[in-house]
C-alpha cells in the first residue's frame, strides 16, 4: 500500500503485490514535445522501464477546451495504465492544465504533471521578481501556472504570452531556421519590455525552439524547462514510495495514435538515439 498525497488529499494506492515496483513509467504527451521529458527520465532513472505515448492524432492540444483535452488526457492514461505502470508523468502542459485533477481522481496511479515543477523552478530563479510564462493558448487561458506561482509566492509577478505556432514548428522540426527565429521574435520581441529576467517555457514543444526563443528574449533572461525538474521530481518521488528499481536491463518503447513516420523523423535527432520500438495504436474514439 502507498499512500499518495493528491491536490491535498490523502489517498492510497494499492501497489498490487510486489511485481508493482516493477512496473513502467508512463509519459505522454500531445506528441513529440513530451520528448524533452522523456530524455531526462532515461537519463535521471536508467533502471526503470518507461512508455512514452504521442498522441499524434488528435495533436495540437492547445487550441482545444478543457474538455476535450481532459477526455484525451483520460484515454491516453487508460491506454498506459492498461500496460501496466506504476507512475504517470502528464509531460503536456495543456494536459496537465486541463485534466491534472481529473486524472488524479479517476485513477490509482501517483501522477505528476508539468506544471507545478517549472513552477517552482522558476520562483527559486528569479531575482527580480517578474517571471514570464509561454504557452499554448489553451494553457495560459487555464491560469495554472499564475495560481501555482501565487501560491509559491504571492509577490512574484506573472507576464504570459501564448505562442501557439511553436508546437507545428516543432512537429515540422523547423526549430532552427529563418521562421523559427521570425516567429520568435514575433511573440516575444514586445513581450521582453516587461523585463522578466526569468521565462517559463510552458508547453513541453518549446524547448526545441530554445535557441530561437533565448534569441528574442535576449542571452539575460534565464529559460526554464520542466524537464529536468520534473525528472528529479518523478525520481525523488518513486524513492520516497519505496518503488523505485534497483536494477533492471531496462527497456522503453514508444507509442503514437497516428503514423509513426514524422514521430520518428523529428524525434530521433532529438532524443539522441533512435526510436527503433514505435507502435501505432487505436485509441481515438
Ligand atoms: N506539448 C504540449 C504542452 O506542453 C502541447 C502541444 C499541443 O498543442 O498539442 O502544452
Amino acid at each position: 500500500m502507498i499512500i499518495v498525497f493528491s491536490k491535498g488529499r490523502i489517498k492510497s494506492i494499492s501497489t498490487k503485490d510486489e511485481g508493482f515496483k516493477r512496473n513502467a513509467i508512463g509519459v505522454f504527451d500531445s506528441g513529440v514535445g513530451g520528448l524533452t521529458v522523456f530524455r531526462e527520465i532515461l537519463k535521471a532513472l536508467p533502471n526503470e522501464d518507461c512508455f512514452y505515448l504521442g498522441d499524434t492524432a488528435r495533436l495540437p492540444y492547445g487550441t482545444k477546451s478543457k474538455e476535450t483535452v481532459t477526455t484525451f488526457a483520460v484515454k491516453n492514461t487508460e491506454f498506459l495504465v492498461s500496460l501496466g505502470i506504476k507512475f504517470l508523468v502528464v509531460a503536456c502542459n495543456t494536459a496537465a492544465s486541463a485534466g491534472l485533477e481529473t486524472i488524479e481522481e479517476k485513477f490509482d496511479i501517483p501522477t505528476i504533471g508539468v506544471v507545478l515543477p517549472g513552477a517552482e523552478k522558476a520562483v527559486k530563479v528569479t531575482k527580480n521578481g517578474k517571471v514570464g510564462v509561454i504557452g499554448t493558448r489553451s494553457t495560459i487561458m487555464s491560469g495554472a501556472y499564475k495560481a501555482e506561482i501565487a501560491n509559491i509566492d504571492p509577490d512574484v509577478q506573472v507576464f504570459q504570452q501564448p505562442c501557439p505556432l511553436f508546437v507545428p514548428l516543432a512537429e515540422e522540426g523547423w526549430t532552427e531556421n529563418e521562421v523559427a527565429h521570425l516567429v520568435a521574435e514575433e511573440y516575444l520581441a514586445e513581450f521582453s519590455a516587461h523585463g522578466v529576467d526569468t521565462l517559463i517555457l510552458g508547453c513541453t514543444h518549446y524547448p526545441l525552439l530554445k535557441k530561437a526563443i533565448q534569441q528574442a528574449v535576449g542571452y539575460d533572461v534565464q529559460l526554464i524547462d520542466s524537464a529536468l525538474p520534473i525528472a528529479w521530481e518523478v525520481k525523488k518521488r518513486l524513492e520516497k514510495m519505496g518503488i523505485e528499481r534497483e536494477e533492471n536491463e531496462r527497456k522503453y518503447k514508444f507509442f503514437v495514435t497516428d503514423d509513426p513516420e514524422n514521430f520518428v523523423r523529428v524525434g530521433e535527432p532529438f532524443l539522441g538515439h533512435n526510436i527503433d520500438d514505435v507502435e501505432h495504436v487505436d485509441i481515438v474514439v
